[in-house]
């Protein structure tokens, strides 16, 4: 039977042949679909090749931001450039301008003491003494200007304590100084914002601006010559003060509370700002606040006692205040005001 077997050897050599197609395929195809995925794989691995870089995200944004999983979501920010700038503002920027307000003041004040001396009561003492100020606004006055003095010390200790008197005292003297004076500042802005809110309702009213004022102003107040420009209750230099302490008075109430109620009001940005205005109305505002203690005080002969003791004297009134002193006796009768002897205070109070 010879024709089976070659019909056999033919279909085995056939199969053989097929088997190695289908196999050349197989592996054709293979690599066929294997090589795009072995393209994509790089030569040496760098996790961080494609990712932004931390400048480039600065630039599109103004900070690095991430998210946290506690509640407070202001932990969030990593980077914040302007944390900086305000860091440079608070170190050095407001030191400069601290340091040139306040000795630049207490310079001018020297010099003019030097120069000009006090303003002297030229008539002399009459003997008789007028009221001045109420107890009432006494007491508002002096509650106010404690507070004052207090806030004004210890924000100095905020911006200047750590570099004049940390070395001097030491860090422990130093830390229960600087607690205590913080403590201060936060509890007396109670009291101070009652007395600003107060000093506005008693002596709005003898404040306003008008054109004697204009007058006081060209003839230099008497302060700079020796001439004495007429005046109501309040001079063009007093209002001038009244304005500042209401306004400026104001504006640290406001920025002061935005600061003590942390991210109540605001945010970082917003609070940066607060303590911008806080901290330099403050400089201008103390340096102000010494040319008004220097004029109520060694400036001018007669003039603290108006505020100490409530009275002044009538030749004290008739050269600086006349307007006033012509009002008050037209309204209390010709002699009430000043028939009364020195140390006795007239009955009828000047308000
Ligand atoms: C209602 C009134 C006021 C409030 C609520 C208040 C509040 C504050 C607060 C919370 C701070 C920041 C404290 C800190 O960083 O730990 C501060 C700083 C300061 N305050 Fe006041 N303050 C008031 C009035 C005043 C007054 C009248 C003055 C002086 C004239 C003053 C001068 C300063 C100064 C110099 C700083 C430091 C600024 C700095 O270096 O950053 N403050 N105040």
């Amino acid at each position: 039977m010879p024709k089976p077997r070659i019909v056999t050897s033919i279909l085995a050599r056939l199969s053989a042949q097929v088997r190695l197609v289908i196999g050349a395929l197989a592996l054709a195809f293979m690599v066929a679909t294997a090589s795009p995925v072995a393209a994509q794989q790089p030569t040496s691995v760098n996790p961080t090749a494609s990712s932004v870089n931390e400048q480039k995200l600065l630039q599109e944004l103004d900070k690095i931001q991430g998210r946290v999983s506690i509640p407070d979501t202001k932990s969030d920010v990593l980077e914040h450039p302007a944390g900086r700038d305000w860091r440079n503002w608070h170190q050095v920027t407001l030191k400069w301008i601290g340091a040139i307000a306040i000795l630049g003041a207490l310079a001018l004040l020297v010099i003019f003491y030097l120069v000009r001396g006090p303003v002297r009561l030229e008539s002399g003492r009459s003997g008789v003494k007028i009221v001045r100020f109420t107890a009432f606004e006494r007491f508002v006055h002096w509650m106010t200007a404690g507070c004052f003095i207090v806030l004004a010390l210890s924000g100095l200790n905020i911006t200047f304590g750590r570099a004049l008197l940390l070395p001097l005292l030491g860090p422990e003297a130093f830390t229960t100084f600087a607690e205590g004076a913080k403590y201060a500042h936060n509890f007396l802005s109670f009291p101070f914002t009652l007395g600003v809110v107060l000093i506005l309702f008693i002596w709005v009213a003898g404040n306003i601006p008008n054109r004697v004022d204009v007058e006081w102003v060209k003839r230099g107040g008497g302060i700079v010559g020796h001439d004495h420009p007429p005046a109501y209750r309040f001079n063009a230099g007093q209002k001038a003060i009244f304005w500042f302490q209401v306004l400026g008075g104001t504006a640290m109430i406001m920025s002061g509370y935005l600061l003590i109620f942390p991210f109540y009001g605001t945010g970082i940005s917003g609070m940066q700002t607060a303590e911008v205005v806080h901290s330099v109305i403050a400089m201008l505002y103390i340096a102000v606040m010494l040319g008004h203690i220097y004029i109520g005080t060694i400036g001018m002969e007669g003039a603290f006692e108006a505020m100490g003791e409530g009275t002044v004297d009538l030749n004290w009134a008739k050269e600086h205040h006349s307007l006033w002193l012509s009002e008050e006796s037209a309204r209390t009768g010709p002699n009430e005001n000043t028939a009364q002897p020195r140390g006795r205070p007239a009955a009828t109070p000047a308000e």
